[in-house]
């Protein structure tokens, strides 16, 4: 296996840049976590005992790729190889990294080549639950079980009796469970996107999690599908969320009793398991107004609660070290998102972006693909400039807007303040309302501006930003 001239390159960069700093080098400094990630294929049961297996791609031969686990403030380094057939890259989801390590191919790296590798190296600033994936050929890849967690931890643990994740993706399989081809396809294209029909917790189909009457879990849900947008209510449950993908926020109830995350958003939520021991309680899915499903059942096992009430303190997470945008200097920019099909009975307004493929724009411009080199960037900014951008959503669609590189605060919508200015680095922006989201450009380099449903982004849904 070659590693990559821009990998040597990099890893020579920062042996240069430790020597520089030799005052640094002392024996506190804590060491490399280093990880190897291979993608490939792999066989994989999603659907259970007695049903077919699924030929899947794979980081390390598991879907999704292993939890990646490392600590807040800490240098971290995965060697990345592609046994795949064809291009790949990784992007760190939601770290607020060095351009170079971003993943974006033409953008920020070569690609990695088929039987080559690349090395990144990066330290996250922020403690939370981020995700990895693939930034090539994004919807066949992600599609085909390509995405895995990041979990950055606090440097101080949290008082919870356990900390799971549930990483939703879903699939589209064929009767005999393999996945079907299509991705693409111009009609899926330009509405809601390829939307599985099988879905799966950790790469199962679920049909309970067991837990303990009295425990207190952090649970935390990571959305990593193509385009289904969930809605998730727990029966008989309160959850409290205590962060937005990734980023602590003040801790507050459902919203409308449903947890409603886009492609690539996350919640970490405070469970506390009030239910009775032997019973079970369905969290269902109900997004989709129609398509309401049961998406797993907390299974109670039949011991006595372990405390008679749920501890009273929430835990707090420790802020992380964002930049905090100042509103009064900030430069203000609207960004459009359009095109798509109409929804309801037109079914009109599409393909007329002028560019070929391309179904949406940002500002009347598409870009396509996954990452390009050559795009002008929609927006520059000046390093260290505060910036709010007005996302006004034209079409008929969801969108979940991700910036790379920055988190962002969701400080409007529809013209007016929101109360909690949470965090985030994907906010879903529904059909024909807008969102302000306010930032500050403290990270140089170009950056990706996308839709995460992996069809719009595909079909000219993306942007660049520059910061120099
Ligand atoms: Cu998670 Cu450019 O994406
Ligand atoms: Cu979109």
């Amino acid at each position: 296996m070659r590693v990559s001239r821009r990998a040597l390159m990099g890893g020579a960069g920062a042996a240069a840049c430790s020597l520089a700093l030799p005052l640094r080098r002392s024996f506190a400094e804590p060491e490399i976590k280093e990880y190897q990630l291979t993608a490939k294929p792999a066989t994989v049961n999603l659907t259970g005992s007695g049903y077919p297996d699924t030929s899947v791609w794979s980081y390390a031969g598991t879907v999704p790729g292993p939890e990646l686990r490392v600590r807040q403030g800490e240098p971290v380094r995965v060697v990345v190889s592609n046994g795949l057939g064809e291009d790949t890259t990784v992007h760190w989801h939601g770290i607020r990294l060095p351009n170079a390590m971003d993943g974006v191919p033409g953008l920020t790296q070569p690609p990695i080549r088929p039987g080559e590798s690349f090395i990144y190296e990066f330290t996250p600033p922020d403690a939370g639950t981020f995700w990895y994936h693939p930034h090539a050929d994004s919807l066949q890849q992600l599609g085909r079980g390509l995405a895995g967690a990041l979990i950055v931890e606090e440097r101080e643990p949290i008082a919870v009796d356990r900390d799971l994740i549930w990483l939703i993706e879903d699939w589209r399989l064929d009767d005999d469970g393999r996945i079907a081809p299509g991705f693409g396809n111009r009609m899926e294209a330009g509405m809601s996107g390829r939307i599985g029909n099988t879905v799966t917790i950790n790469g199962q189909v679920p049909e309970r999690v067991s837990v303990k009457a009295g425990e207190r879990v952090r649970l935390r849900i990571l959305n990593a599908m193509l385009a289904r947008i969930v809605g998730l209510r727990f029966a008989e449950h309160r959850p409290v969320v205590v962060a937005c993908d990734g980023q602590p926020c003040d801790p507050h109830p459902l919203e409308g009793g449903r947890l409603v995350l886009g492609p690539a958003m996350r919640a970490d939520l405070i469970l506390d398991m009030a239910g009775v021991p032997g019973r079970s309680y369905t969290v269902t899915d109900d997004f989709y107004r129609d398509l309401a499903y049961k998406l797993v059942d907390l299974a109670y096992g039949p011991e006595k609660p372990t405390r008679d009430h749920p501890p009273d303190r929430l835990p707090r997470l420790p802020v992380n070290p964002l930049p905090e945008p100042d509103l009064a200097a900030a430069e203000r920019h609207q960004i459009a998102l359009q095109g798509g099909m109409m929804g309801g009975k037109g079914m009109m307004g599409m393909g007329m972006m002028g560019m070929a493929g391309a179904t949406w724009a940002m500002n009347g411009k598409s870009m396509t693909g996954d990452g390009q080199h050559d795009m002008p960037p929609l927006v520059t900014l000046r390093r260290g400039q505060s910036c709010v951008l007005a996302l006004r959503n034209e079409t008929a669609w969801w969108h979940p807007m991700h910036l790379h590189g920055h988190s962002f605060r969701i400080i409007g919508r529809n013209g007016k303040p929101t109360t909690r200015r949470e965090w985030r680095d994907t906010v879903l922006v529904p059909p024909r309302e807008t969102v302000e989201i306010a930032f500050v450009a403290d990270n140089p380099g170009d950056w990706m501006f996308h839709c995460h449903v992996t069809d719009h982004q595909e079909a000219g849904m993306m942007a660049v930003l520059r910061i120099s």
